[in-house]
């Protein structure tokens, strides 16, 4: 890796590393949010106002990671998120990203906006990898991919319920994403410049093929979707509970985990629909501003699931401490999105594994300074949250 990956010290450190590899244009696509960016910014914030209640003076012993996740077992609390376009962040990004989730003995949950064809990804990790679904293209598009991603050996199918349209993420509009996109010279002209600054990204952009198509999304006649088509066709692919009915027949009896629940109801709903595990997400502040930060609204939906189903979280882990605070709140486990694609955007597979490091190491740390030596000993005993969190 590029020495200064290596020296990171923490996930701002690669954010850091990768605003300067990047083109603006695409650090600001992993970088920012929905509009004001309200809850981009609270999903973070609110991991500072959960204190913890630590057990000084507790004999030491080695700290055990392992879990497991729809009966898996894992060797780290937290898995990868499915971020889109990973390729415009490094070359091969999805594979590189499953490689170093494999290693590290955790899940890989590759998108179907990935650059990467799923069976290239699946062959890259040793470790489990899930498939996520947009219904991009239709039901029976859909259906094919859900059929490759069985033959390929994916162990979960993730259905992301917050994406009815894209979210309006303001940074892309200023940086002319909408024109780049256009492949008209005089349109993208005024935005070209942020690009030929990034001469070693774009060297290696260009040797993986430059803009990729979806090798996912395969369109009856006219082959792998484009990248322009996205915004259009998400708005025409809006899933709801009944479609799980019919994903549930196409995927057979292996888990459906449903991705961006915020409230007991709709945990319930997701549950009645078929659902075997939840993430309660609210797509990293990308798509509706204003809704609640993901930690606050934890408790609420493990409360409404009452220990029927695994609850998963996502959004705002920037540290080890952030993954044990969501643990002892009853995730069972974490997904991380920028963490590891700041890592994979400053350094490839190596920025991955140096994400990973950090937070594996801080969990760790953080276990060992609260006195528990087993996350799956974490209950809410070992924190504090703000009282008006509970309704
Ligand atoms: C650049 C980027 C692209 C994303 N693409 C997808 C996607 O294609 N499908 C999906 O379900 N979630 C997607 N997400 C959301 C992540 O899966 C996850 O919910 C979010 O990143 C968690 O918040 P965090 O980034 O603060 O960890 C994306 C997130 C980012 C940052």
């Amino acid at each position: 890796m590029d020495s200064r990956g290596s020296r990171a010290v923490n996930v701002e450190d690669l954010r850091r590393i990768a605003k300067r590899r990047l083109p603006r244009a695409v650090f600001d696509y992993i970088d920012g949010g929905a509009d004001g960016e309200v809850t981009l910014r609270e999903n973070c914030r609110v991991f500072e106002s959960v204190r913890f209640r630590a057990r000084n003076a507790v004999a030491a012993s080695p700290c055990s990671l392992r879990t497991t996740v729809l009966g898996t077992h894992i060797d780290l609390p937290f898995m990868l998120a499915p971020v889109g376009s990973s390729r415009l962040f490094f070359p091969r990004g999805e594979c590189a990203a499953a490689r170093e989730a494999g290693s590290a003995g955790t899940v890989y949950a590759l998108s179907t906006l990935s650059g990467c064809a799923l069976e290239d990804v699946k062959a890259a990790s040793t470790g489990p990898v899930w498939y996520q679904l947009y219904l991009l293209g239709g039901r029976e598009c859909a259906t094919a991919a859900i059929e490759r991603a069985r033959q390929a050996g994916f162990s979960a199918l993730v259905v992301t319920v917050d994406t009815a349209v894209a979210g309006q993420r303001e940074r892309d509009a200023r940086n002319g994403a909408k024109e780049l996109l256009t492949r008209r010279f005089w349109a993208m002209l005024p935005h070209a410049g942020q690009f030929l600054a990034r001469p070693r990204w774009l060297a290696g952009f260009v040797r993986d093929g430059g803009l990729m198509r979806f090798p996912n999304v395969v369109l009856a006649g006219s082959g792998p979707m484009q990248y322009a088509d996205v915004g259009a066709a998400l708005e025409q692919s809006t899933v709801s509970w009944a479609d799980l009915a019919w994903i549930r027949d196409a995927w057979g009896s292996a888990p459906i985990v449903v991705k961006g629940i915020l409230s007991g109801e709709d945990a319930r709903r997701a549950l009645d629909a078929g659902a075997d595990s939840l993430v309660v997400s609210n797509h990293g502040g990308r798509q509706l501003d204003g809704v609640v930060p993901t930690l606050q609204a934890l408790p609420e939906v493990v409360a409404a699931v009452g220990g029927r189903a695994e609850v998963y979280l996502d959004g705002g882990i920037r540290r080890g401490s952030d993954v044990v605070k969501a643990l002892c709140l009853g995730a069972r486990a974490v997904l991380i999105g920028r963490a590891y694609a700041y890592g994979l955007g400053a350094a490839g597979g190596a920025g991955v594994a140096r994400a990973i490091e950090i937070l594996r190491a801080g969990v760790v740390r953080t276990l060992r300074l609260l006195g528990c030596h087993d996350i799956t000993a974490l209950d809410a005993s070992y924190v504090e949250i703000p009282r008006d969190w509970i309704r």
